[in-house]
């Protein structure tokens, strides 16, 4: 089972503070059952009335006694405490570490959402367990059977009430928790739904907003809310039932032990102090039982969260990371009858694409939207591994290549700039940390970002994803972070989209001035990005259907002059 596979890894290594624990938890449960033993012998014996030195005695027994009980209870608790927690840290750095190293296929099958939960919830779910087995996984069963044991022994006449009342309450148990089981295996899930759509709508709070659609997110954001309420209210419900029907098995059972006790004590058959000894343990055992049930009840919903948990830390990232020890030699980029398609597609995204890049050049690649621009450049950064054909960077397959060599040479631009939360300068120096701040204003320099960069300073703040600057900054402050880091190879995915004509045609003039030995791929829509390009590769559907320069394609490529003259006729 994944849950004790989990507790295993986590809470083994604390096996010592284990060690502590049982050991305390015996103490404990040991204690518990003298006490009544102790209690009853003060009755039985009779000589209390005035002999002051026997209460006296027997008194202070029973309080050591209980004290000492309170002690190994308080340790066993604490013990259990520290391993719970710390398990639950080691847990949530190994599910972050596995995240991180995920490919974007692997994030989409778990999706960020739940990942969340499952490092958080998920995770706080097993700790609970964990630390309830701290406290009385042991010292429940020793409770009851011991209490059982000794009651029998302590008259063997009231020991049918034991028979019928361990029974009855084993039932009830039996019933409160089959009928939980079910709503906790699924509450998990619920709360992954709340997070997802929680998640969904404030990152998309302004096209939520743009497009009126507050009333349906907010009706979507209830109904998942409504969900998780309603098993919620379920489970509450079946507690309130529990308690009640706890307390009338035990009432119940302590008034027939009295009673019957009582003409029992009346006939002379039985002595009042073994009566106290029975109820007492009889107390005992159906604590015992009560304690063991809500145990079972964290079961099955710690076993949801460690089955959660397993899934992302025994998930091998798709993209493994390479084995080989070569690093690339230079910035060169080969492709070599590349073909490629996402898992679970039929149509491959690219098809035998075959183009080199040397460094110092620059190979535009254009090409409508969806005919694989940017599936091609995540294949040079390895974000995915090839169907069939090779890619090389510097001469070593990426596939053979030492995975942090290889990114320490690329550059890359994404689509879709992201910036961390933080500042303008921490921002840059993801791409290198002992950057000066000469180096970083010069990456800003050649990204165009100087000027909007000197308003705010380096230290301005960012917003998470970068909110807080405008499409066309974001994109050139993402430059100038793949700048900072002087890579061999710049990948520039789509990076001029949001820039105006002119300073897109200044921060090309820059590039090129600036970083004449370096490979760069540029993937543009606009005709005037590519126009420079030592190459231009026109794709379409995946495959490339014509090279050359600017020149060379007006010539003899039928799509690039359709291009060509569609954005003509735009700008004109
Ligand atoms: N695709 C996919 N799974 C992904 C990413 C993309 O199935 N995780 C598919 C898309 O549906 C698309 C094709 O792969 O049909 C190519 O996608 P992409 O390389 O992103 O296209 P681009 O040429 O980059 O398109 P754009 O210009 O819009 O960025
Ligand atoms: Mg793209």
């Amino acid at each position: 089972m994944k849950l004790l596979h989990l507790i295993k890894r986590y809470a083994g290594p604390y096996w010592p503070l284990i060690v502590l624990v049982v050991l305390f938890q015996f103490a404990q449960s040991v204690l518990s059952l003298l006490l009544p033993t102790i209690n009853g012998d003060i009755l039985n014996d009779g000589v209390l009335v005035g002999n002051t030195d026997v209460i006296w005695r027997l008194g202070g027994w029973m309080l050591v006694v209980s004290l000492l009980q309170i002690a190994a209870n308080t340790l066993a608790i604490l013990c259990g405490a520290i391993i719970a927690m710390r398990a639950g840290r080691d847990m949530r750095a190994d599910v972050f570490q596995k995240a991180s190293a995920f490919s974007e296929q692997d994030m989409q099958r778990f999706g960020s959402a739940s990942l969340i939960t499952r490092n958080t919830n998920d995770v706080q779910q097993v700790q609970m367990l964990i630390l309830m087995s701290c406290t009385m996984l042991m010292s429940a069963p020793m409770l009851s059977i011991g209490g059982i044991v000794l009651a029998i022994r302590a008259d063997a006449t009231l020991s049918w009430i034991v028979a019928v009342a361990v029974p009855v309450m084993l039932i009830v148990m039996a019933l409160i928790v089959s009928r939980l089981v079910p709503i906790f295996a699924t509450l998990q899930e619920k709360v992954d739904a709340i997070n997802r759509v929680m998640r969904e709508q404030l990152t998309g709070i302004r096209v939520v907003r743009a497009f009126v659609q507050e009333k349906r997110e907010k009706r979507r954001f209830d109904k998942a809310n409504e969900d998780l309420y309603s098993a919620m209210l379920r489970t509450g419900n079946l507690f309130v039932l529990a308690f009640p029907l706890i307390m009338l098995i035990v009432e119940v059972s302590s008034v027939a032990v009295i009673w019957f006790g009582g003409h029992l004590v009346d006939s002379g058959e039985l002595e009042i102090g073994t009566m106290m000894i029975f109820l007492q343990y009889l107390m005992q055992i159906l604590m015992g039982i009560m304690m063991m049930t809500f145990m079972t009840m964290m079961i099955p919903r710690a076993a949801v969260g460690a089955r959660r948990i397993s899934e992302v830390i025994e998930t091998e990232a798709s993209v493994a990371r390479g084995t080989g020890s070569a690093a690339p030699a230079d910035g060169t980029v080969e492709f070599e009858g590349v073909s490629f398609s996402y898992p679970g597609a039929d149509t491959p995204v690219l098809e035998d694409v075959t183009f080199t890049a040397h460094p110092g050049e620059t190979v535009a690649i254009i090409g409508s939207t969806g005919a694989g621009k940017t599936t091609l450049v995540n294949l040079i950064a390895r974000q995915f591994d090839v169907t069939a054909g090779s890619v090389r960077v510097g001469g070593v397959d990426v596939r053979e290549s030492d995975t942090d060599q290889l990114w320490a040479n690329l550059g890359l631009v994404p689509q879709r700039p992201y910036l961390f939360s933080g500042t303008v300068a921490s921002n840059l120096r993801f791409g290198d940390e002992n950057a000066t701040e000469a180096d970083l204003w010069q990456a800003l320099e050649i990204a165009q970002a100087k000027g909007f960069v000197a308003e705010k300073g380096l230290d301005a703040r960012v917003a998470q994803g970068g909110t807080n600057f405008s499409g066309g900054q974001r994109q050139r402050l993402s430059i100038a972070r793949a700048l900072v880091k002087r890579p061999r190879v710049l990948l520039f995915d789509d990076s001029f989209s949001a820039l105006d004509t002119s300073t897109d045609a200044r921060l090309r003039a820059a590039l090129d001035a600036e970083l004449s030995d370096i490979t760069r791929i540029v993937v543009a829509q606009r005709v005037a990005t590519v126009q420079g390009a030592d190459r231009i590769l026109v794709i379409e559907s995946g495959r490339i259907l014509d090279q050359g320069t600017h020149d060379e394609l007006l010539e003899t490529s039928e799509t690039y002059r359709e291009i060509v003259n569609s954005q003509m006729s735009v700008e004109a």
